[in-house]
């Protein structure tokens, strides 16, 4: 079982039928016990009241006078009573036999002077043994009144069960609601909290509690998560910051070393190959700097309302003659109207990363279709390509920064694997998603969406 509710509850009602079972089990011992002990009781209070009719001259009484002395409250209390008895001065003689007994001997219990015996038609009897001078009394009493409330207590006590499992599974799920509401509350906020999103904490009750400490936990645990993430944010962008003016410095170097070094052919090349490392690298840092920036929300963004078949018609010439240069082929289609709110050198810095990566992964005489399409407040662009595409479990991870997947021969191996990464914070800074899919035909569907300028200012 999968929820700690439903076993919370489970464990209730089960505690609580169970001890209702053993309360139920002892006091039907109880009862019993108490009950039969009031048929000896009674034997006992028969006994004394032979005792008082036969008199103190018992001793001396024959068979014919004990019969005529206890004839009448024998024969008054039959439905009660069962009496014999035996003398015992000499070999055993029976003296009286209550004409309930129709004859039968009440069966002895060798040692015993209170036990249950069972008279084949007369069913279970409560019997007690008495002594009077040379005379054995015996007295039993039906024992089916007490089997009769011990089988009507059996019965209402599996009414009260079957009530009381009900009852009890009932108030347990209620309980089990209540006692872990904060324990949900902490699972709703932490779901929220993400690495873009680290400053919401969990509420702590007022109460001192475990789950209130638990919070307390999670929150020193995320405050420390908070403080970490922000130092390599900020390490990052004081890195890539601090390294751009010797890097700027390094090529001016060797810009100079190019045009007064009297170098050979030799070394001029290795000064041009130094030029194309530094650009390469200078061209990190300003991504990792754009992405720590953006993060941090630290980019001022100035949208503007255009229209997106323009935006895309003016990328479309260049990505056609980029795509020719590849010899691809390059195809695009606007569908809806609608204006959305972007800062065109983003969009456009968006597209173009996106087209190198398409253009990157095509076969030759491949094509790469750009499709938009303004529909319901959405203005959605996808960009496929006929390259080997990506595995569906790495569909994420593409996104993440300097993450490249192992070069085929159709990617040339020329990328640092941010290209991506920037592209979703470009998205995010204007509202959007991105995402890859797999393309209709073999390749790449990589797919954003934004709101459309009506959409976006309802939003804010
Ligand atoms: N259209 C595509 N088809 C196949 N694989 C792709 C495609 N687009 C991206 N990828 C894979 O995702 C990886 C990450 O892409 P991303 O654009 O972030 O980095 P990059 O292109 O390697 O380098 P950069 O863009 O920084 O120059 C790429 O290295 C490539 O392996
Ligand atoms: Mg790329």
């Amino acid at each position: 079982m999968r929820s700690i509710g439903a076993r919370l509850a489970l464990w209730y009602a089960g505690a609580a039928t169970l001890t209702l079972v053993c309360l139920f089990v002892a006091g039907y011992y109880l009862l019993q016990n108490q009950l039969i002990r009031g048929l000896d009781l009674l034997n006992k209070a028969q006994f004394a009241q032979i005792r008082a009719h036969l008199g103190e001259d018992f001793g001396a009484l024959n068979a014919h006078l004990i019969d005529a002395r206890i004839r009448e409250t024998s024969d008054f209390s039959s439905v009660l009573f069962f009496i014999t008895i035996d003398d015992r001065s000499g070999p055993v003689r029976p003296v009286f036999y209550s004409t309930n007994l129709r004859g039968l001997p009440i069966p002895d219990v060798p040692g015993q002077r209170v036990f249950n015996a069972k008279l084949p038609s007369i069913g279970e009897l409560r019997v007690g043994e008495f002594i009077l001078g040379p005379f054995d009394v015996t007295i039993a009493t039906p024992l089916n009144s007490v089997r009769q409330t011990m089988h009507d207590y059996s019965e209402i006590c599996i009414w009260m069960l079957s009530v009381m499992v009900a009852i009890s599974v009932g108030v347990g799920f209620g309980l089990s609601r209540l006692a872990l509401r904060p324990v949900r509350l902490i699972r709703d906020t932490a779901k929220h909290i993400s690495s873009d999103n680290l400053s919401e904490r969990i509420p702590v009750a007022s109460v001192r509690d475990e789950i209130s400490e638990l919070a307390q936990l999670l929150n020193q645990m995320f405050d420390r998560l908070e403080s970490a993430f922000d130092q390599i944010r900020r390490f990052t962008a004081d890195a890539s910051h601090e390294l751009k003016t010797p890097l700027s410095l390094i090529r001016l170097q060797a810009e100079k070393l190019l045009v007064h070094g009297n170098l050979d052919a030799a070394n001029e090349e290795s000064v041009h190959m130094q030029l194309e490392e530094i650009a390469r690298l200078s061209q990190i840092i300003e991504e990792l700097l754009f992405l720590s920036r953006a993060e941090a929300r630290d980019i001022d963004l100035h949208l503007v309302e255009h229209d997106p078949e323009a935006l895309l018609a003016s990328f479309s010439q260049d990505a056609k003659v980029l795509s020719e240069h590849h010899g691809l082929q390059y195809v695009h289609s606007h569908h809806g109207t609608g204006r959305v709110l972007v800062e065109p050198r983003w969009l456009r810095r968006v597209l173009l990363n996106l087209l190198a990566n398409a253009l990157n992964a095509s076969p030759p005489q491949g094509t790469v279709t750009l499709r938009s399409m303004v529909e319901s407040g959405v203005w959605r662009v996808s960009l496929d390509d006929q390259g080997p595409g990506v595995p569906e479990e790495l569909r994420e991870r593409i996104f993440e920064r300097f993450f490249r997947l192992a070069a085929t021969s159709n990617i040339e191996d020329n990328g640092s694997g941010l290209g991506l990464a920037i592209c979703r914070s470009i998205i995010s800074l204007h509202g959007g998603n991105i995402w890859v899919e797999n393309s209709s035909g073999s390749g790449l569907r990589v797919i954003f969406t934004m709101p459309t300028a009506a959409q976006g200012q309802k939003k804010a």
